[in-house]
């Protein structure tokens, strides 16, 4: 896969290269300095002018753009959000959404919170929540339109159905591109002309995790292949041109945004819950749950499985990420040079993951196929074919996404939006399988343990 390319459609809008703060941050006295980083810091070139970014609606299909001429500067800037599944940020950012930093002028970086920074329904954005609906692709793709019609031509749709960045909305390569960044550095993180071999990667499209357990964890990834330090978060900074020189400048501020990740917990539920049914769930999930994702008492885990395993679910990620991979990985800088306790053999499988604030958290399994906690218990079918609803609601009963399945309905986007907004099960790496055993509770005992969800 030609990653450079992508980036360099996104580049070309700017060449300007700095990583310096952002503007407009008043200092909150008690915020923590790794959060402060995290808003402020660069650790991704900056290819993204503002002015573009408002603009961008202007490369829409006519009846859109029409519509979107007709609003004020505020309602379009809350349509191109939308567009492309951006959650406004909850902290002053420079007039940008959550999930970038702007520098001195005014363009923006993607940062951690693109994909870790996400909305409950249509909630502010939440820090540490997975994005659901981010949909690069489709600013990609109305970015190189916006250029070429300032070149005077105009290009067709889609420009791209391949992004090496995503095919699905809400989902992402993340480990592809991480790979390969990281197979054209020495293990030092310098970089170099000839990849590294990494056998054969291919881990697909995945949902990112909440960051809000991170306090539990010895190990990250839903394979558990990295021990959790500091220089595991970087793994999401080797985006060329990066020298390894600025990357390793840069372990300070991930020991701060550590220690800063560790200290977020999961947002309430905020309905009302019926106790009695969720402590008679608590029982029926401690008999039939807990040996695998361990007890809740008090906010706090115990004896959660820390082996991978499998549960039915997609294997693609579990195969496709290589013993050669993970072992360039954990005997690198990243990994301290093998004297961390990372798990190059980790094995085929998941790990059962920590499910305080599972209630935010839908789509569900490591590649986001399910869209509620209803279908993930069978309480119904699972859909084969879904997509957000466009009013964005969060169902609080099914507990996940609100979803359309209406093939009619889906059959009115256009074709390349269907593509990119549809989860389909058919997919590689997509499908919805795994964890049928929940069927051997009755359905009465499985409403229970949904109810118990809700409280962790
Ligand atoms: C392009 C989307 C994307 C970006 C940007 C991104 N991540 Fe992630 N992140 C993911 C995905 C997807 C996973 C799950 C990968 C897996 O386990 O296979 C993940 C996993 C993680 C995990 C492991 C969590 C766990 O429970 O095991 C941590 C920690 C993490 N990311 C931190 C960061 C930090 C810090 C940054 C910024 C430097 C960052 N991520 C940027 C998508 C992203
Ligand atoms: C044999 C071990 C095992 C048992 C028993 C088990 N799980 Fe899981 N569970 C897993 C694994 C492994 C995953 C990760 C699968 C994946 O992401 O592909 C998972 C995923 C999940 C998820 C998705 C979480 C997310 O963020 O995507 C939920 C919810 C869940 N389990 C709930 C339950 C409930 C409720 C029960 C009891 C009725 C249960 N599990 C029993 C191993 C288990």
């Amino acid at each position: 896969m030609t990653l450079f390319p992508m980036l360099f459609t996104l580049t070309i809008l700017s060449t300007v290269l700095t990583a310096l703060l952002g503007l407009g941050e008043t200092a909150q006295g008690q915020e923590h300095p790794g959060l402060q980083l995290l808003k402020n810091r660069q650790y991704n070139p900056p290819t993204l002018p503002l002015e573009v970014f408002k603009s961008v609606w202007m490369a829409w299909e006519p009846e859109l753009r029409e519509q979107a001429s007709r609003l004020s500067p505020e309602d379009r800037w809350e349509m191109i959000k939308k567009r492309y599944g951006f959650a406004t940020a909850p902290y002053e950012n420079g007039g940008f959404p959550l999930g970038f930093t702007g520098n001195d002028e005014a363009v923006g970086a993607f940062n951690c919170l693109l994909c870790h920074g996400g909305q409950v329904g249509s909630s502010p954005g939440i820090i540490g929540l997975g994005s659901n609906r981010l949909n690069m692709v489709s600013l990609q793709e109305d970015l190189t339109i916006l250029e070429a019609l300032q070149r005077g031509e105009t290009l067709e749709r889609p420009v791209t159905l391949d992004s090496p960045f995503q095919h699905t909305s809400g989902t992402t390569f993340a480990f592809d591109f991480s790979a390969q960044f990281l197979s054209f550095r020495t293990p030092n993180l310098d970089l170099m002309e000839n990849p590294v071999d990494m056998g054969g990667f291919f881990a697909g499209e995945l949902d990112p995790p909440a960051l809000w357990n991170l306090s539990q964890k010895t190990h990250f990834y839903v394979d558990g292949f990295a021990q959790a330090t500091p220089r595991a978060l970087m793994q999401f900074t080797l985006t060329p041109p990066f020298s390894g020189e600025l990357i390793r400048s840069w372990e300070d501020d991930f020991v701060a945004i550590f220690d800063y990740l560790q200290t977020l917990e999961p947002p309430a539920y905020p309905r009302a819950i019926d106790e009695s049914v969720a402590s008679e769930g608590r029982t029926l999930f401690n008999e039939n749950c807990a040996s695998c994702h361990g007890t809740y008492n008090n906010g706090e885990v115990q004896n959660a499985m820390t082996e991978p395993l499998l549960v039915g679910t997609d294997t693609l990620r579990t195969n496709g990420m290589t013993t050669e991979f993970k072992t360039y990985y954990n005997e690198g800088w990243l990994g301290y040079f093998g004297e961390t306790e990372g798990r190059s053999d980790s094995g085929n499988g998941y790990l059962p993951p920590v499910l305080r604030g599972v209630w935010a958290t839908a789509p569900y399994f490591h590649n986001g196929s399910v869209p509620t906690l209803s279908h993930l218990l069978l309480l119904e079918p699972r859909p084969t074919q879904w997509m957000i609803t466009e009013a964005d609601e969060y169902d609080l009963e099914n507990v996940g996404v609100r979803i359309e399945t209406d093939n009619e309905v889906l059959a009115q986007l256009p074709y390349y939006f269907q593509k990119r907004r549809v989860q389909d099960s058919s997919q590689p790496g997509a499908s919805n399988a795994g964890h049928e055993f929940v069927d051997q509770i009755s359905v009465e005992n499985r409403r229970k343990i949904l109810e118990y969800l809700k409280t962790l």
